[in-house]
Order: C-alpha cells, then sequence, then structure tokens
C-alpha cells in the first residue's frame, strides 16, 4: 500500500539542534528538525488574525493527509496530549446508553477501557495477546452477539509493542454491522497510510508529538462530520467537548481555552517538512529504512524481537532482553544514555523487553550511530546477547 516517494520529494535532513540535545529514539516526544524548534520562537496572539489562519491551515492539512477534506470531514485541535484527544472523542461522542466494544492487545488498548469505567460507559472488552492481532472473527462474533455496542474503539499501532492492527479491516466489520469506528492512530498517523473514509473511521485520534514530528501540546480528531454533528448533549466534560470545541473553531477560527500557539506554530512547520519528505509514503519510506537498519544490526549483535515479522510495524520495535544474566536494563539505558541516545523501556506485560523507536527527525546513519554504541555498551556490559 505504501508507495515509495514521489520523484519531486525531496527527503531532506535538517540539523536537529543547535545544542548536545541526545537523539530520541522513543515513541514521542520525538527528535524534531531545528526549523521546526526555531518556528516557535515567535509571540503570536490567539485572536491574531494570523494564528487564526494558521489553525485553519493546520486543519487543512491534516484532513488531506487522512485522504478526506471537508465538509466529509472535519479536524478539531484539542489542547492537551494524545490522551486527552482519546478522552474527548470516548467522552462525548458516546450516547449515555451506548457501549463500546475495545479491542485490545496493549496498553493504550487498556487504558481506553479504564476511560469507559471512569466515564460509566458501558464496555465490551476483546483482549488477545500483547504479540497477537486481534482475530477478525471473534469480533464480528462481539458485534453479532452483543447487540448492545454501539462503537468499535482499537488502537491502530499499539505502542506498546509496535504491533499493527488491520485498521481498514476491521472498519470494514463495524460498517458491515452499523456500528460507529473509532481508531487511536497517535503513533501511525502521518506514516503508514490510512484512508479515514476507505476504512469507515469516524473518528481518528493522533497528537502533535509522533510522526508528523512536532512538539507536544495538543491531540487532534479527525472526525466524520455527521456523526459528530449528532453527538448534542454527550458531553460529559466542559473542556473535552469535541462538539463544543468543533462549533468553537468553526465559528471565529478561535480555541475556547488558552491554546498551545507555539506549539502550533512547530506543527505548520513540521506539516510543510512532511510534505516536502514526499507526505505519507515518503515518511513511511524513511522510517521502514531506519526500522530494517536496526532489526538487521541488532539481530547481528544477537538481540532478538519481542514480534514475529509479520505484525511487526515500522514505528517502534521490542526487543527481549538478553538471556545473559550481566545485563541489566537500567545500566544499558544510562550507558546509551550518557552517549548521548535514548532508548525506551518495555511496556509489555509477559516478557521483559526494551523499546527502540525509528521515528522522528532521524536519518539511516543515526541508526547506524545507535547500532555502534550499543555495540560498545554490550562489549563494556560482557553482554552476549
Ligand atoms: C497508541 C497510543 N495511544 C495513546 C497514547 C497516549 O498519548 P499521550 O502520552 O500523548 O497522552 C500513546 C502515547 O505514546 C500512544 O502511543
Amino acid at each position: 500500500m505504501d508507495n515509495p516517494p514521489t520523484s519531486s520529494a525531496k527527503i531532506v535532513e535538517k540539523a536537529t539542534n543547535t545544542s548536545t540535545d541526545k537523539l530520541l529514539f522513543t515513541p514521542g516526544p520525538l527528535t524534531t528538525s531545528a526549523t521546526v524548534k526555531q518556528a516557535m520562537l515567535r509571540d503570536l496572539g490567539s485572536r491574531d488574525y494570523e494564528f487564526i489562519g494558521l489553525v485553519k491551515d493546520i486543519r487543512t492539512r491534516l484532513l488531506t493527509i487522512g485522504g478526506v477534506a471537508a465538509p466529509e470531514y472535519e479536524a478539531v485541535i484539542m489542547q492537551g496530549s494524545g490522551t486527552f484527544g482519546i478522552e474527548s472523542v470516548i467522552s462525548s461522542t458516546v450516547p449515555p446508553d451506548g457501549k463500546l466494544l475495545v479491542i485490545v492487545n496493549g496498553a493504550y488498548g487498556r487504558r481506553i477501557v479504564q476511560m469507559a469505567q471512569v466515564l460509566r460507559i458501558a464496555v465490551h472488552v476483546l483482549e488477545t495477546a500483547e504479540n497477537q492481532k486481534p482475530a477478525l472473527a471473534e469480533i464480528e462474533h462481539a458485534l453479532q452477539h452483543d447487540m448492545a455496542i454501539t462503537h468499535v474503539v482499537m488502537v491502530h499501532c499499539e505502542t506498546t509493542t509496535g504491533i499493527v492492527n488491520p485498521a481498514s479491516e476491521v472498519g470494514a466489520l463495524a460498517r458491515r454491522y452499523g456500528k460507529h469506528y473509532f481508531l487511536d492512530a497517535m503513533s501511525s498517523f502521518g506514516a503508514i497510510p490510512l484512508n479515514l473514509s476507505a476504512s469507515h473511521i469516524d473518528y481518528l485520534v493522533s497528537s502533535a508529538n509522533k510522526c508528523i514530528e512536532g512538539v507536544p501540546g495538543f491531540s487532534f480528531v479527525l472526525a466524520r462530520r455527521t456523526a459528530l454533528l449528532a453527538t448534542e448533549g454527550y458531553a460529559r466534560s466542559l473542556s473535552l467537548d469535541l462538539l463544543a470545541q468543533w462549533k468553537g473553531l468553526e465559528q471565529n477560527g478561535q480555541f475556547r481555552f488558552t491554546p498551545p500557539t507555539h506549539s502550533l506554530l512547530a506543527f505548520q512547520q513540521a506539516l510543510m517538512e512532511l510534505e516536502e519528505e514526499g507526505g505519507v509514503a515518503g515518511r513511511a519510506a524513511r522510517y521502514r529504512r531506519n526500522h530494517q537498519i536496526l532489526v538487521a544490526g541488532m539481530r547481528k549483535l544477537g538481540f532478538q524481537e519481542y514480534l514475529a515479522e509479520a505484525d511487526q510495524g515500522y514505528i517502534i520495535t521490542s526487543f527481549l532482553y538478553p538471556p545473559d544474566e550481566r545485563f541489566t536494563f537500567d545500566v544499558f539505558y544510562s550507558r546509551l544514555n550518557a552517549r548521548g541516545f535514548a532508548i525506551y523501556p518495555g511496556k509489555v506485560s509477559n516478557a521483559n523487553c526494551f523499546r527502540i523507536g525509528h521515528i522522528g527527525h532521524l536519518f539511516e546513519h543515526n541508526m547506524h550511530q545507535l547500532l555502534q554504541v550499543i555495540a560498545e555498551v554490550c562489549q563494556e556490559m560482557a553482554i552476549q546477547a
């Protein structure tokens, strides 16, 4: 599905920083280009016509990345991290008698279940092991037998492990059974091609500091307009009310509450850099290459991935701890960190893993640099991976 970058695409590596910041091989916040950071060096009033134009431009560009446009879909920016965007959808688009079918194979799916419980929304949980994709037949079975289900909810790339769930196939099932469909595409949007309309998505959430390569400060929701308009009166929170947020943005282009002006300035620059790279296809090609280099190098050093190759995406990879008692993650992590390379602890519940992200403003040579220092640290620790 991913095409190579078009011939006009320029994969330009920009300086990341003038300082001595570490390279972030994490799920976000990520390493960003110097130009993205520089775009924030301005003070822009939240009611300024220039800011209003900036927000409008961002909203249009986001829809384009999802392969859609207004009025079929609308982009709503929500202050706060990704979790706030998810909670906005869960808390304000489900009717009082609604019921979620939440497909879970990792920590972020479990968080959505927790949200529903806090909000006292009925939930049907379909959980599989963290190294397994959900079975479509089981989803269909749940939709056939639990008539109370109104919404299907799934995480696209479960950043817990890096597994990529079948977004379009689940969308087709939701559509067949007349259910709303909400996809948490936090760590995939902008890097894994997805057409919202073709995948029957009613709501998709992602955030500024993931694959678009902006800085933290807000999340955004891409919503099917007809579904959003039908949610009047469902909100269980004032600040996270998705419909009210959209109405505010539509009425006068302004946010209801203080917007993260600097993050939005950085984000517009990040969106332009995404376009320069050849859009989603161009970014996918770079991340995929980063992933391939990392996995080949780690295998050479004796490390093994947690997921089967067929289930592994090119966003983040979980590696098993080597079966050597001299390996301790804290020492491994601190030694890499001292050399300027930040990796991430594992989040899998049934295996000892650490994670290495290949997203953000990172290029082939950064992956080779990381592999080089991992080899040095393993040698220092006398680890046989
Ligand atoms: C798939 C997914 N969902 C939700 C979140 C939560 O986002 P945040 O930490 O920005 O609140 C993350 C964060 O990495 C994520 O990867």
